[in-house]
C-alpha cells in the first residue's frame, strides 16, 4: 500500500488568518469548514490547522493551557468534530499542531508545578537551583529575544527552563507521569478522527541531561540574532532526542494510518536520523528551501544530496514557508514566485503549501504600533517578526478580503494588493499563480512520475534547475530558468520524444529538438511520449 501523504501535498491553515465567520476580526474553525470546497477545488490532500486550544495567545496559540479543547476565539470541540467529518467528506486529512515542549505558563500543570518544591508535578517541568552567585544554571538562551532560557521563581527560589518565552516553560520530557500525560494528548486527538500531527519545536524536546553550557558561536557578530551567540549543541538536538521520537511514533501507531510529521530545522544529516530506523518520523521537515540561496546550483546542490541521503524507506518532505518565516513571493521576488511553486510540487516528495502561497501573497509591512508578534517585539531591527507572513488570506476584493465583515478590523492588516491578487479575480485568470497551483496538483494526481516517481538529477547549466521523475516508463523533466535572463537549455536526452506538459507562462513553451528556450522566470515540465 502506498500511503496517501507520499503522493500528498499538505496546505497549512494560519486559523487566526484565514476565515473569519464571528465578526470579530480573528478566523475560526467555521471560517475553516466554509472554505473546505475551496481547498477540495483547489486539489490539496490535508490540511494542518496551526493552534486553535486555549491559551492566553502570548505566542499566538503555541502557549497552550489545555491541549484537549479550542479556545472560544475558534470555536467548540464540536465544531472542530465538524470540521473532521466534513474534510473527510470531501477526502481531505486534517492534521493538528501539536505543542509537547512546552505548556503556557497558565496551564494547570505548570500553577500545580509552581505551587511548591514538593508538588507532585514540580518534575514536570525543568527547575534547578540558581548558581552559588544566584545567576541561571547555564548558559543557554532563549529563541525569542536571545534573553536566558531560565525564569527566576521567587516563591520556591528556583529557576525554570523556558526554550521560547517565559509564558512557555519547557516540560520535563524526561518524567515518566508528564511524557504520558503528554503523549495521552495525541491519543485524545486520534481517538476523535484527526489524521496526522506536525510536532512543534521538535529538536528542543529533548535537553543534556547534564545541562551543560553551550558553547559560544565564534561567528557570531553583533546585532545579528543574540539567540545564536551560542551554539546549540547540549539544548537542541541531543542523542536522547531519538528517544523521544521512538515516543511519539510508538504512540501515533496505536492508531491505523496516521501521519508523524516533525518541526525540525536540520540539515541533511541530522534529518535523515529523524526518520530512525522506521520508527521515528514519517516526515522529519526539510526547511532547506528556505534557507538556502535562490540559485539554481545551490538548489541543487540541496535537492542532489538530500535525495540521495535518505534511506530507502524515507519519504521526503518540502517547504517553501510557513507562519514563522518570512513568505516565499517576498524572498525569491514575486516574478520567480511561479517557479518556487513548481519546484515544491514537482520535487520528490511530501510538500506543504502555506496558505496563501497559493497567490503569491507577499510579506505585509507592518507598523510598529501595528506589531504583535513576542519575536518581532523582543528583537527589535533585526526583520525577525512574523506579522508579515500571517496576515488575512485574500478571497475577494470587498472591503477585508473576505476574511471578516467589513465593519471589522482585523487583527492584522491586509496586504494593500488584495483587490487584484485574491481567489475569485485569479480564478478569473488563467494564468494566475492560483491556477497554476491548480494545474500542478492535478498533474501530481495524474502522473505518478510527479507523484511517486524517483528523482532523477540531471547537469545544472547556468541558472537552470533541471531534473528528472521517473515512474515505470513515464519520465518527466522539470527544467527551471530561476533567473531574470532568457536562457537556453540543452539536454541530449532531448531527442526522445518529449513535449511539454506545463509552462509557468500559461503557454506550450519553446521546444526545440535539442534545446529548450526558456523566457525569464519560466518553468516547464516535459514527459516523454
Ligand atoms: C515553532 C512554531 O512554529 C512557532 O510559531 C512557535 O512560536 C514556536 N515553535 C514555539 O512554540
Amino acid at each position: 500500500m502506498t500511503e496517501w501523504w507520499k503522493s500528498g501535498v499538505v496546505y497549512q491553515v494560519y486559523p487566526r488568518s484565514f476565515q473569519d465567520t464571528t465578526g470579530n476580526g480573528v478566523g475560526d474553525i467555521q471560517g475553516i469548514i466554509q472554505r473546505l470546497d475551496y481547498l477540495a477545488w483547489l486539489g490539496v490532500d490535508a490540511v494542518w490547522v496551526s493552534p486553535f486550544y486555549p491559551s492566553p495567545m502570548a505566542d499566538f496559540g503555541y502557549d497552550i493551557s489545555n491541549h484537549c479543547d479550542i479556545h472560544p476565539l475558534f470555536g467548540t470541540l464540536a465544531d472542530l468534530d465538524e470540521l473532521i467529518v466534513q474534510a473527510h467528506a470531501k477526502n481531505l486529512k486534517i492534521i493538528l499542531d501539536y505543542v509537547p515542549n512546552h505548556t503556557s505558563d497558565e496551564h494547570p500543570w505548570f500553577i500545580e508545578s509552581k505551587s511548591s518544591r514538593k508538588s507532585p508535578k514540580r518534575d514536570w517541568y525543568i527547575w534547578h537551583d540558581a548558581k552559588p552567585d544566584g545567576s541561571p544554571p547555564n548558559n543557554w538562551v532563549s529563541y525569542f529575544g536571545g534573553e536566558s532560557s531560565w525564569e527566576w521563581h521567587e516563591e520556591t527560589q528556583q529557576y525554570y527552563l523556558h526554550s521560547f518565552l517565559k509564558k512557555q516553560p519547557d516540560v520535563n520530557w524526561r518524567n515518566p507521569d508528564a511524557r504520558k500525560a503528554m503523549l495521552d494528548i495525541i491519543r485524545f486527538w486520534y481517538a476523535r478522527g484527526v489524521d496526522g500531527i506536525r510536532v512543534d519545536a521538535t529538536i528542543v524536546s529533548m535537553k543534556d541531561a547534564n545541562f551543560k553550557d553551550d558553547p559560544l558561536n565564534p561567528e557570531w557578530c553583533e546585532g545579528e540574532d543574540p539567540f545564536y551567540r551560542v551554539l546549540h549543541v547540549h539544548s537542541e538536538n541531543v542523542p536522547e532526542i531519538h528517544d523521544y521520537n521512538r515516543w511519539l511514533r510508538e504512540t501515533n501507531d496505536e492508531f491505523e494510518d496516521r501521519l508523524l510529521i516533525g518541526e525540525t530545522y536540520l540539515n541533511t544529516a541530522d534529518l535523515v536520523s529523524y526518520y530512525g530506523q522506521e520508527d521515528e518520523f514519517h516526515l522529519p521537515y526539510n526547511f532547506q528551501l528556505i534557507t538556502t540561496p535562490w540559485e539554481a546550483t545551490a538548489v541543487k546542490s540541496l535537492v542532489d544530496s538530500y535525495d540521495a541521503a535518505l534511506p530507502d524507506f524515507a519519504w521526503p518532505s518540502w517547504a517553501l514557508g510557513n507562519h514563522d518565516r518570512h513568505r516565499v513571493a517576498t524572498r525569491v521576488g514575486a516574478a520567480q514566485a511561479k517557479v518556487a511553486m513548481m519546484l515544491l510540487l514537482t520535487l520528490r516528495g511530501t510538500s506543504t503549501i502555506y496558505y496563501g502561497d497559493e497567490l503569491g501573497m507577499e510579506n505585509v509591512p507592518i507598523a510598529p504600533e501595528q506589531e504583535v508578534d513576542p519575536w518581532g517585539i523582543l528583537s527589535p531591527g533585526l526583520g525577525l517578526g512574523r506579522d508579515p507572513e500571517r496576515t488575512p488570506m485574500q478571497w475577494d476584493n470587498s472591503p477585508n478580503g473576505g476574511f471578516c465583515a467589513s465593519d471589522v478590523s482585523p487583527w492584522l492588516p491586509l496586504s494593500a494588493n488584495f483587490t487584484l491578487e485574491n481567489v475569485a479575480t485569479q480564478k478569473e485568470r488563467p494564468n494566475a499563480i492560483l491556477n497554476l497551483t491548480r494545474t500542478l496538483l492535478q498533474l501530481r494526481k495524474d502522473h505518478n512520475a510527479l507523484g511517486l516517481g524517483s528523482y532523477l538529477p540531471l547537469d545544472a547549466q547556468g541558472n537552470v534547475f533541471a531534473y528528472g521523475r521517473k515512474h515505470g516508463t513515464e519520465v518527466c523533466v522539470i527544467v527551471l530558468n530561476m533567473g531574470a535572463q532568457d536562457t537556453e537549455w540543452r539536454w541530449e536526452g532531448l531527442t526522445a520524444p518529449f513535449k511539454v506538459l506545463l509552462s509557468t507562462c500559461g503557454d506550450s513553451g519553446s521546444l526545440h529538438p535539442d534545446f529548450l528556450r526558456l523566457r525569464p522566470h519560466e518553468g516547464i515540465i516535459l514527459i516523454n511520449q
